[in-house]
């Protein structure tokens, strides 16, 4: 070869060494193709048994990949307020692993209670970027069960009462955490309403019930957060279980709603290889357990999409359309995910997550009552401050289930009042004791009650100023996973301890830490009261900078707080209402959940859902609309002033309800269709606008089976809480 000629055979060479790379470079393995190419290409690779094998557990915590093919396994991890200590392979224990401490974020009570979509986006892409530096390809988690009951033991995992709240504040959260590489799992899909007998109970409820209130926030995590895999639930529904579900699985979630990710048990949730393979479940998880302590050494080939769905593969009892389907769906999921090149790489327990903790935290305090000024709290004023309760130094990122978390760091309420007021100033007393925590038994505390209340009380007569710190905790029927709560009362003695402390000091501030709302015998002698959920890791900083005033309290209440448990709707109809005869429950309740029940029954609660107050005061002005009749494809603009007529900042959820003053079916007195939270300077006044369209004036006809929106006159209600109306307009449907 003539030296001049060789830089051509160079680049020949050159050439076809890259197009033998290209050729021979699959499809399924080259991140630059579309998504649904590696699919098709991958699974066309696979032999029968790779398919089946990635329908089922290989672990506790992790499914099956395709080792020949390079396809990797999916891993999973707890939960929705931070990623979950590693689990042993195949059992409930901790592996004690020293690199997986991690930020325990607020509870998602605390996050519904912000009202503010932008807490979600900034909570889901911390959270993920936690789960993506764990390696995680599945966080499960986020939970969207409708607060139906305060005896629900896993309300604090969840998003409150209201369907339009719930759907607004997942959808942020879901988006958030998938942006790093990382799928979201929303659950439990479906009408998991309630601990007790969650294993087996089933659900029967109408229609209406099940596509206005139960449905819709799972809707919007499918329709608009894109969610890329969704929890079944334990429980049956209409008489088949939830992890194999004709009705909710290929009818809605895969028909209507068109999802294209994957159906992953609640761990024990299969109960059966063909209703399985039949009615939607795609990988099945913790077979042969319940949850979180019971646990079977056992083959994970026994599992029902496992060797008995191979044999009917095989023998032609279902086609291999069946096991295509579920393979795509899988793996769709992992290039989403694990074969992702272009995800982030995460980071864990970072001062930015921390931060974002904290500031949820102060959006999500709900300042309930503070007749007498006590908050904010001038420490100036005060010589001796008494911090009284056992909330105030517990560890309430342990317990209550699978959303446990071991912390890199947890500030309890004491240790942060001490930072802010002074630790000099403060003397402590535990006031009461709640036990350990323990997963399936009530353990009593060792220590004296009474002794403990007498100190309590010693403390506060001799101090200037009292903040109790009480309410639930993770414990076995509180607010955990596996069990209801017995008693809407506070447990442990409080009220008897609140009481005691009311008849030696005026000036108390009651700080409750809950996921659930609770009776209060002490309100009328209150003065300050304020509701301050599972906060996490920042607990103390986030409750501290309220009490004294540097964060101004803005929550509102995600739930309704009754003044008694018979004031509820799913307690007014006896026991086949709540908790069912242990086989069946009939939600008689119905579409009257929460406000739609107490508003609908004139029935006034203690405190209302969307409830909250602020340092400043909100004044409003008169509300206005556009048109006063619009069609059915129109829309309706209506506003309101709204005016800080107080001295300090502070923000305000402005909510706009619906009331369809003559309807052909019963629809309830209220419904909230949308909220906007604004923030306001001393003296700043703003014009708050909603548009709605027809959309916000549909009920789910159990006539009609679909959504309408019938002729007539319409209520437009603007409030600063469901029971707190400050304008209104009406208008006609034509
Ligand atoms: C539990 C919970 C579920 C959790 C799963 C794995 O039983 O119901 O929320 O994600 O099992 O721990």
């Amino acid at each position: 070869m003539k030296t001049k000629q060789f830089p051509f055979y160079a680049l020949l060479l050159l050439i076809n060494i890259n197009m033998f790379a290209q050729q021979k470079k699959p499809i399924y393995l080259d991140n630059n193709q579309p998504i649904e190419a590696r699919v098709k290409d991958a699974l066309s690779k696979m032999t029968l048994e790779e398919k089946v094998k990635m329908c089922t557990a290989q672990s506790k915590f992790s499914s099956h990949g395709v080792p020949r093919l390079g396809i990797p396994e999916i891993w999973m991890s707890d939960g929705p307020h931070g990623v979950r200590m590693e689990i042993l392979w195949d059992s409930w224990g901790h592996a004690n692993w020293t690199n997986d401490s991690c930020t325990a974020f607020p509870a998602l009570t605390c996050l519904a209670a912000s009202w503010n979509p932008e807490m979600s986006m900034l909570y889901g892409n911390a959270i993920g970027e936690e789960a993506r530096y764990r390696r995680k390809e599945v966080l499960l988690g986020p939970g969207v069960n409708i607060y139906r009951t305060p005896m629900n033991g896993r309300n604090f995992e969840y998003l409150g009462e209201d369907p339009y709240l719930a759907s607004k504040m997942v959808v942020p959260y879901i988006q958030g955490v998938q942006q790093n590489g990382v799928a979201a799992c929303v659950k439990h899909y479906a009408l998991n309403n309630q601990e007790k007998w969650r294993g087996h109970i089933n659900v029967e409820l109408s229609d209406r019930a099940l596509y206005e209130i139960y449905l819709p926030a799972f809707k919007a995590a499918v329709v608009e957060g894109k969610v890329w895999s969704i929890m079944g639930s334990y429980n049956k529904i209409r008489g088949e279980f939830a992890c194999h579900n004709n009705l909710t699985l290929n009818k809605i979630l895969k028909g209507e709603w068109k999802f294209d990710g994957c159906v992953i048990t609640d761990w024990g949730g299969a109960h059966d290889t063909k209703e399985s393979a039949l009615k939607g479940l795609d990988i099945e998880m913790g077979t042969w357990t319940n949850g979180f302590t019971s646990n079977k050494a056992f083959a994970y080939d026994d599992y029902f999409l496992a060797n008995p769905y191979l044999k009917m593969l095989k023998s032609g009892e279902l086609p291999i359309s069946n096991v295509d389907d579920k393979a795509s769906r899988i793996l769709r999921l992992i290039f989403r995910t694990a074969m992702n090149q272009n995800r982030p790489y995460g980071s864990l327990a970072t001062v930015e997550h921390h931060n974002v903790g904290r500031t949820v935290g102060e959006e999500g305090i709900v300042l309930l009552q503070n007749t007498t000024k006590l908050l904010p709290i001038d420490a100036n004023k005060y010589k001796s401050i008494a911090v009284i309760g056992e909330n105030a130094v517990r560890k309430l990122t342990e317990g209550g289930g699978s959303s446990e978390l071991k912390v890199k760091k947890e500030v309890s309420p004491l240790q942060g009042l001490k930072e802010k007021f002074g630790a000099e100033k403060i003397k402590f007393s535990l006031g009461y004791a709640s036990g350990a925590v323990s997963y399936d038994q009530v353990l009593k505390s060792k220590l004296n009650a009474d002794s403990l209340r007498k100190a309590a009380v010693k403390i506060a007569s001799e101090s200037d100023i009292v903040i109790f710190v009480g309410g639930l905790n993770k414990n076995t029927q509180q607010d955990s996973e596996g069990d209801d709560r017995r008693a809407y009362a506070l447990p442990f003695g409080q009220n008897e301890l609140i009481a005691e402390l009311q008849k030696v000091n005026k000036n108390i501030v009651l700080v409750m830490l809950s996921g659930n709302a609770y009776e209060m015998p002490w309100i009328k002698q209150a003065t300050s009261l304020v509701q301050a959920w599972y906060i996490g890791s920042e607990a103390g900083h986030a409750i501290a900078n309220v009490l004294a005033g540097d964060v101004n309290p803005s929550g509102k209440l995600p739930f309704t707080f009754p003044v008694k448990l018979t004031d509820n709707g799913a307690h007014s109809f006896g026991a086949i209402a709540y908790p069912g005869d242990s086989v069946n429950e009939v939600y008689k309740d119905d579409i009257l959940v929460g406000y739609r029940w107490h508003d609908t029954k004139k029935i006034a609660p203690q405190f209302p859902f969307g409830y909250g107050l602020s340092y400043t005061t909100f004044t409003y002005g008169k509300a206005t609309a556009d048109k006063k009749s619009m069609t059915a494809d129109g829309k309706i603009t209506v506003s309101i002033p709204v005016k800080n007529s107080g001295v300090v900042k502070g923000k305000e959820v402005v909510q706009l309800y619906v009331n369809d003053q003559k309807s052909s079916e019963l629809r309830p007195e209220k419904e909230l269709k949308a909220f906007q939270k604004i923030e306001l300077n001393a003296g700043e006044e703003k014009i708050v606008s909603f548009t709605i369209d027809k959309t916000a004036l549909q009920f789910y006809s159990d006539v009609k089976k679909e959504w309408t929106a019938e002729a007539g006159k319409f209520t437009l209600l603007i409030g600063a809480s469901s029971r707190d109306i400050k304008g209104k307009v009406e208008f006609e449907l034509q």
